[in-house]
C-alpha cells in the first residue's frame, strides 16, 4: 500500500483580493512522482511554495506524515527545492557546489566528518553520472550537467521530498528528453518524493506516477498518465492533454451516442438517457477508408507532414477534424473514416464545453493561421456530406 506523505486540506490562496488558488485538496504518497500539470498562471507554482513552506495559505491545512506543518518554516521541512532558475555557486567547483549544505550540516551538534561528506557527495556524482567531474569549473559545464549538479546539490540532503518547478525550462528539446529520463531514473534509484511542476503535457505523461491537472487555481482531474489521456474528465482536459476532437453528442443509451445525426457504438455508459455530452476522438484512433465505407465522409482541407505521421485537416459537416495518418490524403480529395468504439470516449458537459476541440483555425492552410478573419469564412457546401 502506498503511504500517504503530504496532505494540502481545503488549502486557497488569494494575492491583492484576488483568488489564486481555490479549496485545493491534494495528497502526495511516499516514493511518488506527482506532477502539477496546468497552463502558465494557473497555480501550480503557488502551490509548489505553500508545500515548501515559502508561502502560507490564506485558509487550509498542510500535513506532513500527518503532522500539521502550518507553521513550520522552510528549513525545518524535510522538503527540498529545485527552482526553474537554479543558481549554481560560480566560484565553485562542482564538488564543492554539491558538498555546500552538506558543510552547513549538524549531527549532535557535530560537523559532519570530511570523509562523510566526500563519500556522500561521490555517491551523488554516480546518481547524476557526473563521475569525474568533481574538480570542474561549474561554468564549464554543459547546460544539462550543470541541471545534474542542481539535482545533485539538492539531494545531498535526502530530503524526503524534492520539489522540481519547471527544472528543465531552459534546455533545448533533445537535452531535456534525455533529462526526462535521466531524472525519473534518478528519482527511482533514490525513492525520494519529487513533485513536479510543468506547463508540458508530454514530460508530464512520460514522467509521472500520478498527473494533477490544474486551471484557474482550482484541480480538474488527478490520475495516472493513461487515466488523464484515456479518460480526461471533461473538455479542458482533454484539450490540454493530447489533440482532441471534441464534438456535440447525444447519450441514446449506455454504448451508444449521436454525433451528427448519426449514431456511433462507444464502451462509455451511465448518462441520462439523451443527455446532452461531450465526445473526444483522438487524431490517432481515427481510421481511413474509401468514401463508400466511411462511417463519416468529409473533405481534406489541410496536410502537414510530421516525419512519421501526415497531420490532416478534415472537413465534416462544416466541422474541422483533426486526424493523424500515415495514408497521404492531397488537400480536396474526400474520405471516409472509420472509429472503433474504444476510441469514443465520453464525458459530461462542464464550464469547457463548446470552448475547445475544433480544428478550423488550423484552416485549410497552416500558412494563412495568421489570418484570423479566414475563421470565420462560410464552409462551403461542398465540403458537407451527408453520411
Ligand atoms: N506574490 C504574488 N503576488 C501577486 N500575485 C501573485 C504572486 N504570486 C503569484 N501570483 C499570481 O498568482 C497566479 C498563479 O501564479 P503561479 O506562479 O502559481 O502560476 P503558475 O501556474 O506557476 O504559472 P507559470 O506556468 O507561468 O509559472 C498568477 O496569476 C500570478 O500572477
Ligand atoms: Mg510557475
Amino acid at each position: 500500500m502506498p503511504k500517504e506523505l503530504i496532505r494540502l486540506s481545503n488549502c486557497a490562496m488569494a494575492f491583492d483580493g484576488e483568488d489564486v488558488l481555490k479549496n485545493i485538496n491534494l495528497y502526495f504518497n511516499d516514493k511518488e512522482f506527482l506532477t502539477l500539470l496546468g497552463p502558465s498562471g494557473c497555480g501550480k507554482t503557488t502551490t509548489l511554495r505553500i508545500i515548501g513552506g515559502f508561502l502560507k495559505p490564506i485558509s487550509g491545512d498542510v500535513y506532513f506524515d500527518g503532522v500539521r506543518i502550518n507553521d513550520v518554516p522552510p528549513h525545518k521541512r524535510a522538503v527540498n527545492t529545485i527552482f526553474q532558475k537554479y543558481a549554481l555557486f560560480p566560484h565553485l567547483n562542482v564538488f564543492e557546489n554539491i558538498a555546500f549544505g552538506l558543510k552547513l550540516q549538524r549531527q549532535n551538534g557535530k560537523k559532519l566528518s570530511k570523509t562523510e561528506i566526500s563519500s556522500r557527495v561521490f555517491e551523488m556524482l554516480d546518481i547524476v553520472s557526473l563521475k569525474g567531474f568533481e574538480k570542474r569549473d561549474v561554468t564549464s559545464l554543459s547546460g544539462g550537467q550543470q541541471q545534474r549538479v542542481a539535482i545533485a546539490r539538492a539531494l545531498v540532503n535526502r530530503p524526503k521530498v524534492l520539489l522540481l518547478d519547471e527544472p528543465l525550462g531552459a534546455l533545448d528539446m533533445r537535452l531535456r528528453k534525455d533529462m526526462q529520463i535521466e531524472l525519473k531514473r534518478i528519482q527511482q534509484t533514490t525513492g525520494i518524493t519529487f513533485i513536479y511542476v510543468t506547463h508540458d503535457q508530454e514530460e508530464a505523461l512520460a514522467m509521472s506516477d500520478t498527473i494533477v491537472v490544474m486551471e484557474s487555481g482550482e484541480i480538474q482531474q488527478i490520475g495516472t498518465p493513461e487515466e488523464i489521456y484515456n479518460e480526461p474528465k471533461n473538455a479542458f482536459v482533454a484539450d490540454f492533454i493530447g489533440e482532441s476532437n471534441i464534438l456535440d453528442g447525444v447519450m441514446h443509451s449506455d454504448g451508444l451516442v449521436e454525433i451528427f445525426g448519426r449514431k456511433f457504438k462507444c464502451l462509455d455508459g451511465g448518462f441520462k438517457p439523451m443527455e446532452l455530452v461531450d465526445v473526444v476522438i483522438r487524431p490517432e484512433d481515427i481510421d481511413i477508408v474509401d468514401v463508400s465505407q466511411g462511417m463519416l465522409k468529409g473533405t481534406v482541407t489541410g496536410i502537414t507532414f510530421r516525419g512519421v505521421l501526415y497531420d490532416i485537416i478534415v472537413d465534416f459537416h462544416g466541422f474541422k477534424w483533426l486526424i493523424q495518418t500515415t495514408d497521404l490524403c492531397p488537400v480536396g480529395s474526400k474520405i471516409g473514416i472509420k472509429i472503433d468504439p474504444d476510441g469514443i470516449h465520453i464525458m459530461h458537459k462542464s464550464q469547457f464545453s463548446g470552448m475547445f476541440g475544433d480544428y478550423s483555425s488550423f484552416s485549410d492552410e497552416y500558412d494563412e493561421i495568421s489570418d484570423v478573419a479566414y475563421e470565420f469564412e462560410p464552409e462551403e457546401a461542398e465540403g458537407n456530406y451527408e453520411a
